[in-house]
């Protein structure tokens, strides 16, 4: 099920509080995963869209629907200079761009993941002030969280336990993004909202290897049928999926009604264990597979679930577009594209 964003037009959900409509709104990140589903979303809203974006992790493909009606700056955002540059003349600033991985790149590449992330918070959020933007969300991630956070998990505060392990140097990085959040907000008064996401999936994944996210990895070892799936771990572990197009929407509501600076997670409430989800692949696509497990290689949290209590209050327009039936299938197509396109070479 490829869909376009003709598709999604029809789509417009919103909290009824706040206009997109003529408003200037920088996305950072817009060329990568969920960026490029905001973008669309937005431009559905009427607002006038820019993106910056290295293309380091996305691509100008996810944006080609759109080319046409949008600005795009190729920029690094770890330059003030530059991140200053995008902000000019923007009433609003998305704020999605990150250097983020599968846990095994991520685990190795501490220092570079919690020094990238700062740095671009850090000067996006000058940016926001020195520019007079008027409002701007902040993308953190579950990944903030310890290790032996309650499940489900509510926000808990960032100033206490360390983020996730495998993700540690990401979730530092994040933490740092949301107590210069806090202090901008407090010291500033600029409306920013700031969202947690759990799990994302979708087609507009770029494949990174071994350093990709697990789905995508779980639907390549599947549709190889090269030999066992080999599942990292037990397969036991669960975690709580949402469509990339379903954490677009979520952010654009979170940044019409939740701008108190008050951390809300993001998740779609359907967990999942790995080795249920290699079925489900398997069971959708029609094919039988065998399954494995490497448990020499890091297992992740047993269970990732967040505690949408907060969402449900704050955001309560937030409902999950995508089923997973749906979304599983899309990855289908996105399999048979990069395969062709040797992706996986
Ligand atoms: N995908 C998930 O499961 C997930 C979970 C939790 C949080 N998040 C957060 O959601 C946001 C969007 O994630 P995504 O999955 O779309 O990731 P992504 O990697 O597809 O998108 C991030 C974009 O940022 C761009 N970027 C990276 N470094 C940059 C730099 N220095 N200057 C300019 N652009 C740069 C990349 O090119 C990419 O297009 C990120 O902030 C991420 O940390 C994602």
């Amino acid at each position: 099920m490829t869909q376009s964003p003709e598709h999604h037009a029809g789509h417009q959900v919103s909290s009824g509080q706040y206009s997109w409509s003529g408003r200037k709104v920088l996305v950072t990140g817009g060329a990568g995963f969920v960026g490029s589903y905001l973008v669309e979303d937005l431009l559905v809203q009427g607002a006038h869209v820019r993106v910056v974006d290295d293309l380091s992790g996305g691509s100008e493909e996810n944006l080609r629907a759109v080319r046409g009606n949008i600005e795009f700056i190729r920029a690094d955002l770890r330059s003030a200079e530059a991140t200053d540059r995008a902000t000019q003349g923007m009433d609003v600033v998305l704020h999605l761009a990150a250097r983020a991985f599968g846990m095994l790149y991520s685990m190795e590449h501490n220092p570079e993941m919690l020094r990238d992330n700062a740095l671009m918070a850090f000067n996006v959020l000058d940016a926001c002030l020195a520019n007079g933007v008027e409002r701007a969300l902040m993308v953190s991630s579950s990944c903030v969280y310890d290790d032996d956070a309650p499940i489900p998990t509510p926000e808990l505060p960032v100033d206490e336990g360390r983020p996730e392990s495998v993700n540690e140097g990401y979730g530092w990085g994040k933490r740092l993004l949301e107590i210069q959040s806090r202090y901008v907000f407090e010291k500033h008064g600029l409306p920013i909202a700031l969202v947690r996401p759990f799990n994302a999936y979708g087609d507009r994944y770029r494949w990174l290897g071994d350093a990709s996210h697990v789905v995508p990895s779980l639907v390549k070892k599947v549709l190889d049928r090269n030999g066992p799936a080999v599942i990292w771990g037990s397969g036991q572990q669960i975690r709580d999926l949402l469509h990339a197009r379903d954490f677009a929407l979520g952010f654009r509501l979170a940044a019409e009604c939740a701008v108190d600076c008050d951390p809300v997670n993001l998740a779609g409430g359907t967990t999942i264990s790995l080795i249920d989800l290699v079925r489900k692949i398997a069971e959708l696509r029609g094919i039988e597979v065998d399954i494995s497990f490497d448990t020499t290689k890091a297992e992740g949290r047993a269970r990732k679930e967040a505690d949408l209590t907060k969402l449900r209050e704050k955001i309560p327009s937030f409902r999950p577009t995508v089923t997973l039936e749906e979304g599983l299938r899309d990855m289908f197509d996105w399999y048979e594209r990069n395969r062709a396109a040797g992706a996986f070479n």
